[in-house]
């Protein structure tokens, strides 16, 4: 185990080296909304592991040629170019996680990122590349020191280090469901580290669809990390917070049970308790736009004709998450593309729960 070594590099170890992920970004159905200390949840959240929108980064990394060099040294390449401003983030995560990798300030890294889904589509893009930047550390602290060659090990790591960078990304390691924050209903959940939801899953939820119909690609006008600050002065936090640890409650026994019914209704009242918090925030904000909403009324009305178990999620964002299990797509698709896309700005990305991060060759 790691705490048993120093993690630091010796003058006769190996000098470089290069490790490449893939990692998935997830939807949340019940959000995580406010944090307190070093990246705490208020709360317990649980996430769908999306599929088709993920990062892969490759980091190459050499010991540094002057060992009394303590600066973070990273150069980024975000789709082959260079990226300053990325740099300097990724430069500051490291800096901050020095305590799990002493020997971040003893290299030097060259890191090239890309994301499957459209740049600018406004999917928020922190949850993949959070993971995979930290599935790549661990996995170099694994070829340096050999100290997470146990898999559990590794992904508890992954989880907790990618929680540091953002806290939705810590889910993202796992395959199909991960919560995170503790909550009585789930065995060894923590604060720290996401827990994989997948024994007990019902089938039904490891084929879901997600299709993120965009609904406006521009940069959001207030970022979550303002949004979970302002959830300290919402006069309605507690009674949130104590929500989300109920609806999680009922969420994991319609999980287990393949319950579809008690399933949407949660998802559709989380996302929209997500933006009633921002609504009521001091100052008050709003995401959503007005065909954000024109969607979710064509999809209610859709479902009131059909019973079709189809539904909507949002993330802190305008974009909906179209909802609905794989034995339904054909209907869901035609209805979507008629009555749903013509409302968005014509860009859908096809997404569907996944198996999870992988290691590329
Ligand atoms: C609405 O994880 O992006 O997507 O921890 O400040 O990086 P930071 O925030 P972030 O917040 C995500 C909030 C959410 C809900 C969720 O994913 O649980």
């Amino acid at each position: 185990m790691s705490d048993r070594h120093s993690l630091r590099l010796e003058a006769n170890q190996q000098k470089q080296g290069k490790v490449s992920w893939l990692s998935p970004s997830n939807l949340a159905i019940v959000k995580y909304w406010g944090k307190h200390g070093r990246q705490l949840p208020r709360n317990a959240s649980i996430s769908f592991t999306l599929d088709k929108a993920h990062s892969k980064t490759s980091i190459a990394y050499q010991i540094k040629s002057d060992s009394t060099d303590s600066d973070i040294k990273v150069k980024f390449r975000f789709h082959k170019e260079e990226n300053e401003a990325f740099a300097n983030r990724i430069k500051k995560f490291f800096a901050s996680i020095k305590d799990l990798f002493p020997f971040i300030d003893q290299l030097e890294f060259t890191i090239d990122s890309e994301n499957t889904f459209p740049h600018s589509s406004g999917i928020a893009s922190s949850a993949s590349g959070m993971s995979v930047l930290a599935l790549g550390l661990c996995d170099i602290e694994q070829q340096l020191f050999g100290t997470l060659s146990d898999d559990s090990d590794f992904y508890t790591k992954a989880s907790h280090v990618a929680r540091l960078g953002s806290g939705s990304a810590c889910r993202s390691v796992y395959p199909y469901m991960a919560s995170w924050g503790v909550h009585p209903d789930i065995t060894d959940s923590s604060d720290e580290h996401a827990t994989v939801f997948q024994e007990e899953l019902h089938d039904v939820f490891k084929s879901f669809h997600d299709d993120i119909l965009i609904v406006s690609a521009s940069e959001k006008s207030v970022s979550s990390t303002a949004g979970h600050a302002l959830m300290e002065g919402n006069p309605y936090a507690a009674a949130r917070y104590q929500q989300a640890q109920d609806r999680m409650h009922d969420l994991i026994i319609a999980l287990k049970e393949g319950d579809l019914q008690s399933f949407g209704k949660i998802a559709e009242d989380e996302a929209l308790t997500l933006h009633a918090l921002m609504m009521c925030s001091d100052p008050s904000y709003m995401l959503v736009e007005p065909n954000t909403i024109a969607i979710i009324n064509e999809l209610r009305a859709y479902r009131h004709e059909t019973n079709h178990p189809v539904y909507f999620s949002l993330d802190a964002g305008p974009n909906i998450h179209l909802l609905y299990p794989d034995h339904i797509k054909d209907e869901v698709v035609k209805f979507r593309d008629e009555r749903l896309m013509p409302l968005t700005t014509g860009v859908c990305i096809e997404d569907q729960v996944g198996t999870g991060p992988k290691k590329l060759s």
